[in-house]
């Protein structure tokens, strides 16, 4: 699904994203000053948060398990000038890393898709330093439901057992099917401190003013596009994506 998900979603260069259609770090500052910081992205599609942090200062490092979205990062790599050692890898095994060695791990819409999220924190764990920091953006738990365009109104069928999302490019072959794992607040709060972790915040992005929404809007958000803009007044009463800030206790 790389080339379309790329050509279809406009992803900045210059600011991180956290959600689609609202700010970024310029505005949420959930970051923070990442100079001269080790900063590792984990399932970075074409790594365009690695590099706009790496234009902060940050010695970045981007891991993802798919080979076509890291040609199409190496290539914004090249284009952009910035320096993002890039790593083929599944983010449930990250033992091509040290023990201790990043002070920032970050993600955008990738916990989502891995089935052990419990490995993959205790991984994050090891090779976070002591006091790190652990910003993990994911799929809102209400994303999982349908939203009712007739009466505006999200139908919530089982919030405790949320449905396991199935879905793929429309006449794919099959082999590009994907599945989207939904996590309670109090699951994925257990899961990170019991690996480890210590939850500062939580932050559930909103999304930009109308005038900033749609093609040729400046300034506008740093992930939008079209399917995410049809969505737009959905996004205004319930949130698509949250953030947990935390760092490695
Ligand atoms: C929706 S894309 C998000 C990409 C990027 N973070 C962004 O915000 O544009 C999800 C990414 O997760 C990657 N991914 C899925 N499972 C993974 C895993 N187990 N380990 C590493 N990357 C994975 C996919 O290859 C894909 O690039």
């Amino acid at each position: 699904m790389s080339p379309s998900y790329q050509a279809e979603t406009r992803i900045s260069l210059d600011d991180v994203h956290y959600a689609p259609l609202a700010p970024g770090e310029r505005e949420l500052k959930i970051l923070g000053d990442v100079r001269g910081k080790r900063v590792l992205e984990l399932a970075c599609g074409a790594a365009q948060n690695a590099i706009a942090v790496s234009k902060r200062g940050a010695r970045a490092a981007a891991l993802d398990i798919s080979a076509l979205q890291l040609s199409q990062a190496r290539r914004l790599i090249a284009e952009e000038g910035v320096q993002v050692d890039l790593l083929r890898g599944d983010m449930e095994h990250l033992g091509m890393f040290r023990d201790e060695c990043f002070d920032v791990l970050m993600s955008s819409f990738g916990w989502e898709f891995v089935p052990d999220l419990a490995a993959c924190f205790l991984e994050c764990q090891r090779v976070l330093r002591p006091g790190g920091l652990l910003v993990v953006c994911t799929v809102h738990p209400l994303a999982a439901f349908e939203w009712g365009e007739d009466d505006g109104a999200l139908l919530v069928t089982d919030y405790f057992n949320p449905p396991v999302e199935v879905w793929g490019e429309e006449g794919g072959r099959g082999e590009g099917r994907a599945m989207t794992f939904f996590h309670t607040l109090e699951e994925m709060f257990a899961l990170l401190t019991s690996s480890g972790f210590a939850v500062d915040r939580i932050v559930e992005p909103y999304p930009c003013a109308p005038e900033q929404i749609g093609e040729g809007a400046a300034p506008g958000p740093p992930y939008s596009g079209a399917y995410w803009e049809s969505q737009y007044e959905r996004f205004r009463r319930v949130p698509f994506a949250i953030v947990y800030v935390g760092h490695k206790a």
